[in-house]
């Protein structure tokens, strides 16, 4: 049986003392004896704040990017170490604002997943397809290939362990309100279930935690977790507000598989 996974993408919203407010009210209302994974995923800069806060709680903490090198000369860029040291647990690799609007490739991203999982992280690989892909029925040849590519030479040692998730966020439900159908999400997740299994083996996919990401909200959070190959939930904007969030936590406490 599959954890739930609940993860709060922050994105570079919030201000200093608001990551705070946000962390503070999220440990103040968290459920007790919830079974669920959480996550929550802030900018960089207010890691080490949120850190103070959530340290004590069943709260996990995420960072939005890693680099694939060693520390050295590379301005700008934060290394695994830097993040472990944090306390950081999970890292998002491949977020579609990061493939389109920032440029990252698949070579790229499969360093970066290799090294943020080779360091003892877990990678949140992120795939899906834009609009104009579902429409010309790409959607299984995008997101098949993003993992082919992505999932390059990843060690099974490192599966095993549970170092990676991989969570499905169609482009075109990303920060639109437009989300999946549980039923068009759930048929995108058994594909990865299914290229998981090809890519690794049946007993390794079975193992792997596969959320969704698009518009996800307190309003479809059941319906959507009630899926067979849906294990959580990737949440951008309603995960900064404190009802949404625990409501999608307890919704996961709550759903019947
Ligand atoms: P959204 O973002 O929930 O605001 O659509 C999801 C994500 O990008 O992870």
């Amino acid at each position: 049986m599959r954890k739930l996974f609940i993860a709060g993408n922050w994105k570079m919203n919030l201000t200093l003392a608001k990551s705070v407010d946000l962390a503070t009210g999220l440990k103040q209302n968290f459920p007790a004896a919830t079974s669920a994974q959480v996550a929550l995923i802030p900018a960089f800069v207010h890691l080490a704040a949120v850190r103070q806060i959530i340290q004590d709680t069943p709260m996990a903490l995420g960072a939005q990017d890693v680099y694939f090198e060693k520390p050295g000369a590379f301005t700008g860029e934060v290394s695994t170490e830097m993040l472990k040291e944090l306390g950081v647990k999970y890292v998002l690799v491949g977020h579609s604002e990061r493939r389109h609007i920032l440029g990252e490739t698949d070579p790229l991203l499969n360093k970066k997943l290799r090294a943020a999982i080779n360091a003892g992280l877990t990678a949140i690989l992120c795939v899906g397809e834009t609009i104009e892909q579902r429409k010309a029925n790409r959607t299984e040849v995008v997101v098949g290939e993003q993992l082919t590519r992505d999932l390059a030479q990843v060690p099974n040692e490192a599966l095993d362990a549970g170092h990676l998730v991989i969570a499905y966020e169609p482009v075109w439900a990303i920060g639109t309100g437009l989300t999946a159908t549980p039923a068009q999400a759930q048929e995108v997740h058994a594909f990865i279930r299914g290229e998981l299994r090809r890519l690794f083996g049946s007993d390794r996919a079975d193992r792997i935690q596969i959320q969704y990401g698009g518009s996800a909200k307190k309003a479809n959070a059941a319906e959507l977790l009630a899926q067979p190959d849906i294990d959580g939930l990737l949440v951008g904007g309603a995960s900064l507000i404190v009802e949404e969030f625990i409501a999608m936590v307890r919704a996961a406490k709550e759903v019947k598989k």
